[in-house]
């Protein structure tokens, strides 16, 4: 089922720019493309580089260790499509970026 859980101001993070959010205990990588949110699983199924603190281009996010590039909308993987990460659901409500963890 999962709940919704707030994890940043919407505000907070300019389009184009993604960050690491801490929930729960566990890491997801939250990114901002063309005003609409997308959260992934942060660790990077390569060797677990941080995806938050990866590069997006072109609806893609670029692991800032090796530069596997991961689809932001759904975590498939373009670099080896057998390894995705996975991705969840997000919404905004009042001002807030909740992801369904
Ligand atoms: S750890 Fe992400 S590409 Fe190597």
């Amino acid at each position: 089922m999962g709940e919704y859980v707030s994890v940043a101001d919407a505000a907070s993070l300019a389009p184009g720019r993604g960050r690491t959010v801490n929930v729960r205990g566990r890491e997801f990588a939250l990114f901002n493309m063309d005003g609409r949110f997308y959260a992934l699983d942060n660790e990077c199924p390569h060797v677990g580089g941080p995806l938050g603190a990866g590069t997006l281009e072109d609806g893609c996010v670029h692991c800032p260790l090796h530069g596997w590039g991961f689809d932001v909308k759904t975590g498939a993987c373009r670099k080896v499509p057998a390894r995705p990460v996975r991705s969840y659901p997000v919404r905004v409500e009042g001002g807030q970026v909740q992801i369904k963890i």
